[in-house]
């Protein structure tokens, strides 16, 4: 072989070689799904931890709930909590109305705070695991079901309507 043949498969060795390590180094990482994210913040969900939260009054409570609703939850269920909005649409997310009269949480505190703390594969965060505390996540339930609903509702309890 002359020397010229055998740097050339001296070179095309060392391609070789170190593709090979670069192959042996590359980390393969599979983010968890949204599925098993929500599986897993459902396995952490502990309704007793929001039994020993205390506030001041409802309004300090609703006032905390009403930020957190306009910093985390208006992009995508809008001011009035109707859902569909243009950040929505950019997304192709399908977010229901947490204002219907007949809506099936409407009556339970707990169920909204569950939603909120383990969120959907549909598109809906999973607050409890990254981003909000249990104080957080019970103050905007409240405001959702204690303010927003009555204000667009227009009555009291924003359960009596028809
Ligand atoms: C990135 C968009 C997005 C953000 C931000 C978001 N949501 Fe949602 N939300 C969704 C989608 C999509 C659904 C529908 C899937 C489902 O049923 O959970 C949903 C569903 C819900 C539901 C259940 C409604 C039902 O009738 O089943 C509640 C309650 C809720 N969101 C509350 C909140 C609150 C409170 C916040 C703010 C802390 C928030 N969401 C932030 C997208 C979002």
């Amino acid at each position: 072989m002359s020397i010229r043949a055998t740097r050339y498969v001296a070179c095309v060795c060392l391609i070789g070689l170190s593709a090979l390590a670069a192959g042996c180094g590359e980390k393969t990482f599979d983010p968890p799904d949204r599925e098993a994210r929500v599986a897993d913040a459902d396995a952490r969900f502990q309704s007793v931890r929001f039994d020993t939260l205390t506030w001041v009054d409802d309004e300090e409570r609703a006032l905390i709930g009403n930020g957190i609703y306009a910093s985390r939850c208006r992009d995508c269920h809008g001011t009035l909590g109707r859902g569909e909005t243009d950040y929505d649409r950019a997304r192709g997310l399908e977010v229901p109305s947490l204002v219907e009269p007949e809506w099936r949480m409407a009556e339970s505190l707990d169920s909204v705070r569950h939603r909120v703390y383990v969120g959907h594969a549909a598109g809906m965060p999973n607050w409890g695991v990254g981003g909000l505390s249990v104080g957080e996540i019970d103050a905007v339930s409240f405001y959702v079901l204690e303010r927003l609903r009555p204000e667009i509702l227009g009555d009291e309890s924003g359960r009596d309507r028809p």
